[in-house]
């Protein structure tokens, strides 16, 4: 199992959700973040006008994944919050150790 942090533009999240709920991803956590990539958040375009701060708003995603549906998440995100601009965001992938559903006391790759 993986942990897939993806650190995306706001006005993205409504179309990565879509489409990650189209292959069958079965849950995720959003946060909202600020950050700043290597232009040190100083040049970015933000709802149409330059951000003059440091600190850029940014969606987190945070998503358990099979390790067989990995690069299918990865692909999706890519390709849905890709806007071809700076700061369009990362994506961290982590080993999972373990996942567990609270009411039922499952675990493992079958409760993702
Ligand atoms: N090394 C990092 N560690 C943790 N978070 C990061 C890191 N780099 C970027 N981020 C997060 O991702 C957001 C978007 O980064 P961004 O897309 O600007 O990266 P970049 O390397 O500057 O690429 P680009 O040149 O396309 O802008 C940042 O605001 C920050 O929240
Ligand atoms: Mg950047």
């Amino acid at each position: 199992m993986k942990w897939v942090i993806a650190i995306i533009k706001p006005h993205k999240l409504n179309e990565v959700r879509s489409a990650l709920e189209l292959i069958n991803v079965q849950g995720m956590t959003v946060s909202t973040v600020e950050g700043f990539g290597r232009q040190k958040g100083r040049t970015e375009v933000y709802r149409g006008a330059e951000y003059q701060y440091d600190w850029v708003p940014k969606i987190k995603l945070e998503i358990a994944v099979k390790d067989e549906t990995l690069d299918e998440v990865i692909e999706t995100i890519v390709s849905t919050a890709k806007t071809n601009k700076i700061g369009d965001g990362k994506i961290f992938v982590v080993n999972l150790m373990q996942a567990i559903r609270i009411r039922t006391s499952e675990c493992g790759n079958e409760i993702l």
